[in-house]
């Protein structure tokens, strides 16, 4: 049995960047992450894909349609394909959508800022960082490459070994029972969109030893926090970007929020 938890105060609350500080930078490119270091995050997140031959990049959608100038599913292509794409000027079209002038935006031929970025080179920018950074790592159902994704994921962590918290979170429990016989020591957090009955008591799938469920379960459930800490469950909710989530999380005294704005989400933690 684990031990209970108590609520966590607010400035204690770790901060997550959800793809980096990805609502002022286009989302999974090394300057997002950059900025999410510099504006103060606890730890980065970012969604893993594995290209066809066999590289993991930090890629949300199951195609690169709409984060790129290219097309196609990224289980289809090559990591030498995706080098050759614009990740970030799609999100300069957003901004000019809101108003604002798409070439006002500083560094749109940074490189940093639009290409393809790999789970390699995020690690090296977090075992880089001169402060500690932890890192959440999510594995998107993996079917195409089910087993391999999990795998290398392992196996660069295993070369990092990084000496900050690292985590891997997922919805599929498939995903998670994966991780936790290869790697048994490394916290896993289930991911949830809604609330099954099942899990209403605070417990997780076996093994997994942090509970994710989205801003839209706590709203709707906020005694959740009470019962997944009585079962000695850390809290970890995503995505939390409005003010109004952002009080209620600190109000609940959630572990950790996973946030498009850390330093936004920083600041309001701490006053
Ligand atoms: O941090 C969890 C959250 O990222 C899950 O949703 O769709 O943004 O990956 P999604
Ligand atoms: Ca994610």
């Amino acid at each position: 049995r684990r031990r209970p938890l108590a609520p966590r105060p607010a400035e204690r609350i770790s901060v997550i960047a959800h793809r980096g500080a990805s609502e002022a930078v286009p989302e999974h490119t090394l300057s997002a992450y950059r900025k999410a270091i510099d504006d103060g995050a606890d730890a980065l997140e970012c969604d893993v894909r594995l290209t066809a031959d066999g590289h993991l990049v930090c890629v949300h959608d199951r195609r690169i349609n709409r984060t790129s100038n290219g097309r196609g599913a990224v289980s289809a292509l090559e990591l030498a394909d995706l080098a050759e794409l614009d990740f970030g000027s799609w999100k300069h079209g957003q901004s000019a959508q809101h108003g604002k002038d798409p070439h006002e935006s500083p560094d749109s031929e940074d490189p940093e800022r639009t290409s393809v970025l790999t789970l390699d080179r995020l690690l090296q920018l977090i075992a880089e960082a001169g402060r500690p950074v932890g890192l959440a790592i999510e594995t998107k159902h993996p079917t195409r490459w089910a087993g391999q994704v999990e795998e290398r994921v392992l196996a660069l962590l295993d070369h990092y070994r990084l000496t900050t918290p690292v985590r891997i979170m997922s919805f599929s429990a498939r995903s998670l029972h994966r991780v936790r016989i290869a790697a048994p020591e490394l916290p896993t957090v289930y991911l949830m969109q809604l609330l099954l009955p099942r899990l209403r008591d605070g417990r997780l799938p076996p093994g997994v030893r942090i509970a994710g469920p989205s801003m839209r379960i706590l709203r709707a459930h906020p005694t959740y926090v009470e019962r997944a800490h009585r079962a000695g469950h850390e809290v970890h909710v995503w995505t939390v970007d409005d003010p109004v989530d952002v009080a209620l999380c600190a109000r609940l005294g959630v572990d950790a929020v996973i946030t498009n704005r850390p330093q936004q989400v920083r600041a309001q933690l701490a006053s």
